[in-house]
């Protein structure tokens, strides 16, 4: 066993030199080229040369662009929207995406095709966010096919946007179970999982709405600020099993659900962005990437805005 080891040893140190030995020559290579010197290791074979040149030049992109590699990432929401960029965004950085819908098949479909490009596995699911019993079920099914969940990612959400004087007992309910309650559901599923493997991160989609409200809003500004409390409390509960939860709060992004609102409503909002543009989903999935990699291992129970500082 100890001979094996030593053995074993002396190749890795050999192997190593033997890298560094043929990298060092590559750069002086290189080096005699861009100084027009006689090149004098003329005896490397053009493949070795060529090999050399693409590793050279793409270590760099290719380490940054991987950041969650092997990693299992489940989102929540993912067939439209800030949800579907979120899914491109993880699976483009390597990771194997879970992603769930409410009744879009054929989008959830057509983003899981697109993801998958990237040579990762991607699988839709559909199920309710909201219901208690989906939320288990899914975790379970994730679990059975992907075989662990490294990353939460709590985005579905929804409006029902009215002013309190006419807001139904159902309008209330219907966001609250779909963007608070729901953030409840997978979070409580997933933990059990998450506290096995000793690791894990957790996000959850809120909004700048949930810090300084809205007038026709108090619905889905009240599940927002909710995010804040709950995420807080988790990242206190689990943080000792290197479990992180932390909250996105985006201002207006460029989505199905900020094409609902008027124009009039729109051109206020645009006054009040210090950056003078709505936000692309592409800009909140950029976030989401940085709190789901190891980028970010001391950061949690925190809210990062990603609102072109609106909330200034
Ligand atoms: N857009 C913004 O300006 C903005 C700003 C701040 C925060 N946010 C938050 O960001 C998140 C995503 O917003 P978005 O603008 O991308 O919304 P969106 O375009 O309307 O997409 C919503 C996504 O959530 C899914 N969904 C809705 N209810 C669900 C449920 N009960 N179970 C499972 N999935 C459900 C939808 O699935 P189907 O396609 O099947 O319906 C869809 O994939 C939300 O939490 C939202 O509150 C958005």
């Amino acid at each position: 066993m100890l001979l094996f080891s030593n053995i074993f040893h002396k190749l890795l140190i050999y192997k190593h030199l033997h890298s560094k030995f043929h990298s060092i020559l590559f750069q002086h290579f290189l080096s005699a080229i861009l100084n027009n010197s006689p090149i004098f290791v003329l005896s490397f074979s053009p493949t070795f040369l060529m090999k050399k040149a693409i590793a050279f030049f793409n270590t760099d992109t290719d380490s940054i662009m991987k950041l969650l590699e092997n990693k299992v990432v489940l989102i929540t929401g993912g067939s439209r929207g800030i949800g579907s960029a979120i899914v491109h965004k993880m699976a483009s950085n390597g990771a194997n995406v879970a992603f769930t819908y409410r009744s879009s098949a054929e989008k959830a479909n057509a983003v899981a095709d697109a993801a998958a490009a990237n040579g990762v596995a991607v699988k839709a699911y559909q199920s309710d966010a909201s219901s208690f019993e989906q939320s288990a079920e899914l975790i379970k099914n994730v679990i059975a096919d992907f075989g662990r969940i490294d990353v939460l990612i709590n985005n579905a959400g929804i409006t029902r946007d009215t002013l309190m004087l006419r807001m139904s007992e159902d309008q209330w309910d219907q966001v609250i179970e779909t963007n608070l309650k729901s953030v409840f559901n997978l979070t409580k599923h997933v933990l059990r999982p998450m506290l096995k493997q000793r690791s894990g991160s957790i996000i959850n989609m809120s909004s700048v709405v949930g810090d300084f409200g809205n007038a026709g809003q108090a619905n889905y500004a009240a599940s927002k600020a909710g995010i804040f409390g709950f995420t807080k409390s988790i990242a206190k509960e689990v943080g000792s099993r290197s479990i992180r939860c932390n909250a996105l709060a985006p201002g207006f992004i460029e989505t199905d659900m900020t094409e609902e609102l008027d124009e009039k409503t729109k051109a206020a909002f645009l006054a009040s962005i210090p950056l003078k543009r709505l936000g692309k989903a592409e800009e909140v999935a950029d976030a989401c990437l940085f709190l789901a990699s190891d980028l970010s291992t001391y950061v949690s129970g925190q809210t990062i805005s990603v609102c072109g500082a609106l909330n200034c």
